[in-house]
């Protein structure tokens, strides 16, 4: 009998997944070291949700799954890539994540890196692949690209870090960062993320660059608490966002949607994206190392910028429902063909992992 519950669904979506990302490690032509390292972040579990999101918007754009798996495969290999990258000890330093340790710990910090790297680069073979006409492809990359690049993922990440620990430009070199500002014209010295973030009047404690172990700095601000929470969303939508409405995008391009199909379901996921990182940062103070398969409290340990810290636990929760009520009339457009679409939108505030 076909199951008709979200549950259901969600399963038949990752039994599409599970396969087709196993059949895109099998490279015999990479070192035994390198494919064990890719095999043993991408195959570890995690929800999928990115792959997931490309099935489900090729799907209620009336797409055939065959030719969306590619783009499935692909996103959910810079997604993973990019918590590789997240746990290092440079980055957020963390020891566990889909119920195992982290790459580095297993493997060394030169291997997780290069894991990371082997799958971002394969993600762009596997998309190129895809059973599709040569225009759509182009598209394909042109978007995945976009959403995990500097304006996008990758770009959040420097943000989030910035706000943790201060500018990156304020790195211990200044007479070279002198120089630079000089030769470039550009203002090297300019208000960081985490000054802005700090209360009016007040003064607060930021890490300095480089080192999560160094000192911390005393930084004071004349910023005001509305400023703090338009800083924090450009994170979380660059940050994790924009890898969540790529894949919406991606599923709607594999379909040859219409513009209009296309900006809703861009739009759905901008909305759901941000609930989801917020999501993210309450999990953080309220769920369980064994359900999250990473150790939680983290956020609080590094000094992060996230909504929780900014807006409480029950301001936070709020504003994620807006989000996902403000999703939900983004694919009114589809009608009754939303109804996985909104109900997925609300998985993603009420999860515990
Ligand atoms: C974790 O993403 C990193 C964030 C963007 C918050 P997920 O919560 O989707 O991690 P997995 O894929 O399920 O492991
Ligand atoms: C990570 O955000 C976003 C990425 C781009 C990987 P977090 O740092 O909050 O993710 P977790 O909590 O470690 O999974
Ligand atoms: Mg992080
Ligand atoms: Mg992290
Ligand atoms: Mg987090």
């Amino acid at each position: 009998m076909t199951k008709t519950t979200f549950q259901g669904h969600l399963d038949d979506l990752r039994t599409i997944v599970e396969p087709a990302l196993r059949s895109a490690l099998s490279r015999a032509d990479w070192p035994e070291s390198l494919g064990l390292a890719v095999e043993y972040s991408l195959m570890a579990g995690g929800k999928r949700l990115r792959p997931v999101l490309v099935l489900l918007a090729n799907e209620v754009c009336g797409g055939s799954a065959q030719a969306a798996i590619p783009a499935a495969v692909a996103i959910e290999m810079i997604h993973t890539y990019s918590l590789i990258h997240d746990d290092l000890p440079s980055m957020d330093d963390d020891d566990f994540r889909r119920g195992r340790p982290t790459s580095h710990k297993v493997f060394g910090e030169a291997l997780a890196v290069l894991a990371g790297d082997c799958l971002l680069t394969s993600a762009f073979e596997v998309v190129a692949s895809a059973p599709l006409p040569p225009g759509q492809i182009a598209e394909l990359v042109r978007i995945l690209a976009l959403a995990a690049g500097g304006g996008g993922m990758v770009g959040g990440q420097v943000l989030d870090l910035e706000a943790e620990r201060g500018s990156f430009l304020r790195a211990e070199n200044s007479a070279l960062l002198s120089e630079m500002t000089a030769n470039t014209g550009c203002d090297l010295k300019k208000t960081t993320v985490a000054e802005q973030a700090v209360l009016p009047g007040a003064t607060a404690k930021i890490r300095s660059p480089g080192s999560p172990n160094s000192d911390f700095v005393t930084i004071d601000s004349n910023r005001t608490a509305e400023t703090r929470v338009v800083e924090l969303t450009r994170i979380h939508k660059m940050k994790t966002g924009a890898l969540i409405a790529g894949a919406l995008e991606l599923g709607a391009i594999c379909a040859s949607a219409d513009s209009e199909s296309r900006n809703q379901l861009r739009q759905y996921g901008h909305c759901i994206g941000l609930a989801f990182q917020i999501a993210d940062d309450l999990l953080d103070v309220t769920g369980e190392q064994t359900k999250l398969g990473k150790k939680p409290g983290r956020d609080v340990d590094l000094g992060k910028l996230t909504f929780p810290g900014l807006l409480g636990i029950d301001e936070s929760r709020k504003k994620a429902e807006h989000l996902i009520q403000e999703a939900c009339r983004a694919v009114e457009v589809f009608g009754d063909r939303s109804r996985w679409l909104k109900d997925l939108a609300r998985f993603i505030v009420e999860r515990d992992h």
